[in-house]
């Protein structure tokens, strides 16, 4: 009787819990939103707005902050301008989801309402003590110092998590001592809790010119101590930013709740570094005991050797545990590469990678990073090519979709590994020019073969991107070049049109493959090599859109030697709804 009487009260529980999901996001929304509703609705108007990548309506946007999952939503706050398209004026936006693809937009999270924020709030994170959610964050304060606060929720049974209160008898928490430069003391990570009792919080800090990963402890989240050794640190690479420290499965994809430090795992650490604006992290162990992260054998001190997140456009990266599918979902911020004057015109910029799925290959060593499965619920109608022979010099048009917004898997298939060319050790020290250096006339041995993307339909190709591989032979090894050529991505004035370039971790002489996954989306082409793992993510600004021409899909092969598709499925993606309020919600009477 008390049992059946128990499965009443969880049964009860959880169809009020859906009820509140489906109902609650879009009627509660700030008002703001409301009038910029029309100047961003549709394609029309405006051609680079995105319609799966998560952006505010309007202004400037760029790090990921503090995500997670709490009470049946999932919160995305970021770095956000409420005033303009340009940086300034740092607040945290926010918004909520059901499914991580189709957001509602609240109120400011934190606004620079205080003596230790007032000139920003700038990143951090969420940590859930208790059962509740907390907010450490970085503020520049009267005395235009970074210092670090905390913020709760005013009340944490609202799911929306709307309000957030700032105590002013605990903040700031952390302040910029003697040897920390007040200028570069920030983003503090998601805490973890250990064996003895206290919590942890790593923040990034230049100490006269070495870079630390600081870490503070506490016993009840509100008072930290600074630890007297830091968690790692770096002479030779500058100030690191944003730092998210997690432990990985050694034998499963799931994602690991930060305090887990037993069982087959490791831990990666991973920041920005300022100086090359990219993201990197290091695989390895750490010992709670002694409070530090050592990196697995083969990284020295030196950022040219270490992996690169995404060799595309992206930078302050930030990772969560999402406890209700178990796994962990990394956000980055990719930020516009066309003119302020278009940013201007345009009223927003920066915009969100499509939160991906990361965990450690089997082999330890490499972070795997693939689109989330919620992707699927916005594919619509599929094409598909099979054993499909891409002759040397051959081009192929992909039809029968429109491919603007689209999602294309490709696997291409090599008869034979003779033929490539000899690899040269100075190629690692920089692939981008490499990848530079080719060009349509340059027959290779096997490759380039690959994608062109948002292609203009006039003879030539005025327009195009190109995503491709080229394989060489090293001794007894082959190495697999990434590369993306944004030369021609777009005619427009002003465009920052680099070249990329990468080598993909895998071994393709066993099986001979190499896939490509492909999410295009007006301004944002975000691609993952052999699995997710190696990942580029590009900005393009196509012009020919604007005269109403769709833009093409090719497949290419310019190699010398032919090479097969054994499979490729492309399909036209739907626009989600992403911060945008529905004329039903405008009264204010319903916020
Ligand atoms: C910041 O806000 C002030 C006051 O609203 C405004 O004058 C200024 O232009 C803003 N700066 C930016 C970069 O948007
Ligand atoms: C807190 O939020 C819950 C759920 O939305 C609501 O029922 C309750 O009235 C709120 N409490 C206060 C004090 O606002
Ligand atoms: C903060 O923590 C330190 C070290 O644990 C302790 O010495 C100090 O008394 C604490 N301060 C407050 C206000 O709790
Ligand atoms: C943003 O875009 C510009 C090109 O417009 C680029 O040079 C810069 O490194 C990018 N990244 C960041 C983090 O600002």
């Amino acid at each position: 009787m008390a049992r059946l009487r128990l499965l009443h009260a969880l049964l009860f529980q959880i169809s009020i819990l859906v009820i509140k999901i489906d109902a609650v996001p879009s009627s509660l929304l700030n008002s703001d939103y409301q009038q910029i509703q029309d100047h961003c609705f549709g394609n029309e108007i405006d051609p680079d707005r995105t319609a799966f990548h998560f952006q505010p309506s309007k202004n400037w946007l760029n790090d990921p902050n503090g995500p997670m999952y709490y009470k049946g939503l999932y919160h995305l706050f970021y770095q956000y301008n409420p005033v303009g398209p340009l940086w300034g004026n740092i607040t945290w936006g926010h918004s909520v989801s059901t499914d991580l693809v189709n957001w509602e937009a609240l109120d400011l999270a934190l606004d620079r309402t205080d003596p230790f924020d007032i000139n920003g709030c700038w990143s951090g994170s969420v940590t859930f003590v208790a059962g509740e959610p907390v907010i450490l964050y970085t503020g520049i304060d009267d005395k235009q110092r970074n210092v670090q606060n905390i913020a709760f929720p005013k009340n944490g049974s609202d799911p929306l998590l709307r309000e957030w209160v700032k105590p002013s008898d605990y903040n700031p928490i952390m302040v910029p001592g003697g040897d920390i430069d007040p200028d570069n003391f920030r983003d503090p990570s998601t805490g973890w809790f250990g064996q003895d009792g206290y919590w942890r919080t790593a923040v990034g800090a230049n100490m006269k010119g070495r870079a630390e990963i600081l870490l503070y402890k506490s016993q009840d989240f509100a008072n930290w101590t600074r630890n007297e050794f830091p968690l790692h640190e770096s002479l030779s690479s500058g100030m690191w930013e944003c730092p998210d420290f997690f432990p990985v499965s050694l034998s499963s994809r799931d994602g690991l709740d930060p305090s887990v430090n037993t069982g087959n795992i490791k831990h990666v650490l991973k920041f920005g570094l300022m100086k090359t604006l990219r993201d990197y992290y290091l695989v390895g162990t750490y010992d709670e005991k002694k409070d530090v992260f050592i990196p697995d054998e083969g990284y020295e001190d030196d950022y040219r050797t270490w992996p690169v997140l995404d060799y595309g456009h992206i930078y302050a990266s930030k990772s969560f545990f999402d406890g209700k599918k178990k796994r962990r979902i990394l956000w980055s911020w990719v930020n516009e590469s066309d003119s302020e004057a278009d940013d201007i015109k345009k009223g927003w910029s920066g915009i969100q990678t499509f939160p991906r799925a990361i965990w450690l290959d089997t082999n330890g060593k490499q972070l795997i990073q693939w689109p989330i499965e919620e992707i699927k619920s916005l594919r619509k109608q599929q094409v598909q090519l099979r054993d499909f022979e891409l002759q040397s010099g051959a081009r192929h048009e992909i039809t029968g979709i429109s491919t603007s917004q689209a999602n294309v898997d490709v696997e291409f298939e090599l008869p034979s590994l003779e033929g490539a060319e000899l690899f040269d050790d100075s190629f690692l020290l920089d692939p981008s020019k490499l990848c530079d250096e080719i060009t349509p006339s340059d027959k290779g041995g096997i490759g380039p073969f690959g994608l062109l993307v948002l292609a203009s339909d006039v003879e030539g190709l005025e327009e195009h991107t190109g995503i491709f591989f080229k394989v060489y032979k090293n001794s007894d090894k082959y190495m697999v070049l990434m590369c993306s050529h944004l030369r021609s991505s777009s005619r427009r004035e002003g465009v920052y049109k680099p070249t990329f370039g990468a080598f993909v971790g895998v071994d393709i002489s066993k099986d001979k493959r190499i896939s490509l996954r492909t999410l295009i989306d007006h301004s944002v082409v975000e691609n993952f090599a052999a699995g997710g793992r190696t990942c580029m993510t590009l900005r393009v600004y196509p012009k020919h859109v604007l005269t109403g021409q769709t833009s093409g899909l090719y497949v290419f092969n310019l190699g010398s030697l032919d090479v097969n598709i054994k499979e490729l499925n492309a399909w036209e993606m739907a626009r989600a709804r992403v911060n945008i309020r529905n004329d039903e919600f405008i009264s204010k009477d319903s916020v």
